[in-house]
Parts: structure tokens; sequence; C-alpha cells
């Protein structure tokens, strides 16, 4: 089984890398910083000529990695109670894919959101935008690991981690040995 990190953070050193690492400890892996590509923008296409698809820009390239994984790490640290603009730009181009075919199906999602100001009650609206995206493009979402932190080493430097990081991580390990 293939797992991809796709990490929403633009700090490639704070607490969202910090969670993807710790929840994918000895668990090949590989990982992708949405900051460091370039995303266009969707086009909304339907009521025009045009093709649902913009070659300009690394979508495709990202999305080709993400074909080669059956296990998907998204994370996010809350940003104004939602997720990254990084994050939800990518995932507004998977319309992009959706209309030209790709095969979400049977690819398993996993949700990572740390946040400084309670996040397990106030983020909710992520989780929310994730599993419904999963429903609609037939992937599986396997739920959401929250963390409060907030300083870049915070979740480094934790010595446990909540009860909801230890569940996902038991839904992954069963997925990967099924
Ligand atoms: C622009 C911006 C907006 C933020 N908005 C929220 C928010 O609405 N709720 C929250 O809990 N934390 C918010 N935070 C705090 C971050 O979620 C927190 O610092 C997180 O640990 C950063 O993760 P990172 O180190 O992976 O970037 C915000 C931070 C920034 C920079």
């Amino acid at each position: 089984m293939t797992v991809l990190f796709i990490n929403g953070s633009p700090r490639l050193h704070g607490n969202t890398v910090a969670l993807g690492e710790r929840f994918l400890q000895d668990i090949p892996h590989d990982t992708v910083n949405l900051a460091e590509h370039q995303l266009n923008f969707v086009h909304d296409q339907r009521d025009t000529n045009q093709p649902q698809q913009d070659l300009t820009d690394d979508y495709e390239q990202l999305m080709a990695t993400f074909a080669q994984a059956d296990d998907i790490v998204l994370g996010t640290p809350v940003y104004w109670y939602g997720m990254t603009g990084q994050l939800k730009v990518f995932m507004d181009r998977w319309f992009d894919s959706y209309t030209n075919d790709f095969d979400f199906s049977h690819k398993h999602v996993y949700l990572l959101v740390v946040g400084a100001d309670e996040p397990q009650t106030k983020a909710l609206g992520i989780t929310q935008a994730v599993q419904h995206s999963c429903e609609w493009l037939k992937m599986s979402f396997e739920g959401t690991a929250t963390v409060t932190a907030d300083g870049p080493d915070d979740v480094r430097n934790m010595s446990d981690m909540p009860s909801s990081f230890w569940q996902l991580g038991g839904r992954l390990r069963a997925n990967e040995n099924a």
C-alpha cells in the first residue's frame, strides 16, 4: 500500500508537518507540501466551451502522485475556523479531475487538523467539508485527528497525543494490513 501525506500548512516545519510525521511514524510514505507548488484557483468551465482543465500549474503533476496512493493523509492547520487556502484550492481543483474521469474510488482519506482555539469544536467544518467531498468522489473517509497547538514546535514536543490520533492511526494500520 502506498501512503501520501499532503501538508496544507505553509509552515514546512510546523505543527501539521510534525503531526503528519508522528502519525506516519514507521510507515513508509511520500510527502507533498502544497505551499511548495504552484496551484491556480479552479475555473468553473461548465458554461463555456473550454475544457475543465488547467495545464499551466503543478496540479496534474500532483495528481499523478495522488493517483499512486491508496491512503491519503490530508493535514491542515485551522485558518479562520476552516482549512488553509492551500488545501482548499487543491481540493477545489479535484473538480477538474472528477470532470475528466479521474478514479478517486477505493482511496482511504485521513484528516489531521491542528488549531490553537478549541479546534475539536470550533473547526468541525473542516471535517464536514472533507467528509462530504470524499463521499461525493467515492473515497472512503476514515476520520479526523484533531490536536490543539500553536507554536511551531508544540506538536513535536507533546508527550502524548489525543485519543482521536491513536484511533485514526489504528484505522490506517488496519487498512495497511488488510
Ligand atoms: C492566518 C491564520 C489564521 C488562524 N486561524 C485560526 C483559527 O481560526 N482557529 C484556530 O484554532 N487557530 C488558528 N490559527 C492558529 C493555527 O491554526 C496554529 O498556529 C497551528 O498550530 C498552525 O499550524 P502549523 O504550524 O502547521 O502551520 C491561525 C493561524 C494563522 C497564521
